[in-house]
């Protein structure tokens, strides 16, 4: 047996929501690739398939599912699909969120629409999801993994309107510890990533930008912005055997950023 085998995922199922999205289907397929069977959950049906398709190519056995994932009864209804097509869950890769770049308002006015929406597509997404998937794995007694995405914004500020961004990542941050302490007794390990700036089409505008790039790039040690190659392997860690021991951890992928703070 090799060292390496303590990341395989054979015989495991995953389910990603927001698998359609950026980070979401680069999860997909890191997670297929190490042998799970997985369901890629997005908003239509279509999204979720042309990800979906594209795992499949590589020999992968994938289940594509439309759903609103800020929907109790859509969340219900991806579980039980994923246990019927598969015969078990075993993980949650929660990828839906951000919108940050797309709501950007000084602190003191920002308004409640706007806040209220971040925290339905980061918050309520990954709360819904993690409810319905976190009572099948309790209910089939096989332990499981569930990882979060939050953000280095959990943690630190940044002056450019990110008030409700902020907030709702440190949200995720402290549902990761809440969590991981609950369902420990159920050997349920919930985890977390915390990225900077990944190069994707939803932060685009902002790193379209060379003197808003420059900036970043210049507090980053690393020297350059996140690319989602540098997320899968840390989910392959968080969701194997590799990872017995660790919950309610939040990891840092930065180039170092946090480290200078
Ligand atoms: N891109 C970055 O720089 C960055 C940095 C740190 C953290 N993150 C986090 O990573 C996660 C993924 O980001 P991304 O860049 O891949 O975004 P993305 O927009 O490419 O992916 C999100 C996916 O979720 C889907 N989605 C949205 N609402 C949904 C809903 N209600 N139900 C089902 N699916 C829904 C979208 O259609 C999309 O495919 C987010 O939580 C984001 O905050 C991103």
């Amino acid at each position: 047996m090799s060292q390496l085998d303590v990341f395989r995922l054979d015989g495991r199922v995953a389910i990603v929501p927001g698998g359609g999205g950026a980070i979401g289907s680069a999860m997909a397929g890191a997670l297929a690739g190490a042998g799970a069977r997985v369901t890629v959950v997005d908003v239509t049906e279509e999204r979720a398939e042309a990800a979906a398709a594209a795992l499949r190519a590589t020999g992968a056995e994938v289940l594509a599912l439309g759903a609103d994932v800020t929907q109790e009864a859509d969340c219900e209804r991806i579980v039980a699909a994923t246990v019927e097509r598969f015969g078990r869950l075993d993980i949650i890769v929660n990828c839906v969120g951000g919108g940050a770049g797309k709501v950007l308002f000084d602190a003191q006015e920002y308004p409640r629409d706007a806040w209220d929406w971040i925290y339905e597509l980061n918050v309520r997404s990954t709360l819904l999801a993690t409810q319905a998937a976190v009572k099948a794995m309790i209910a089939a007694g096989n332990g499981g993994r569930v990882l979060n995405i939050s953000s280095v914004r959990a943690s630190l500020g940044i002056n450019a309107g990110y008030s409700a961004y902020v907030a709702a990542k440190g949200a995720i941050s402290s549902l990761t510890r809440q969590w991981a302490t609950e369902w420990a007794k159920h050997g349920i390990t919930v985890n977390a990533i915390a990225p900077t700036f990944v190069d994707t089409p939803q932060v685009a505008m902002l790193l379209d930008d060379p003197a808003f790039k420059a900036g970043i790039v210049s507090r980053i040690p690393l020297g350059r912005v996140g690319g989602t190659a540098d997320l899968t392997g840390a989910a392959l860690y968080f969701c194997s055997d590799a990872s017995s021991f660790v919950t309610g951890q939040i990891l840092g992928i930065d180039g170092g950023l946090t480290a200078t703070q």
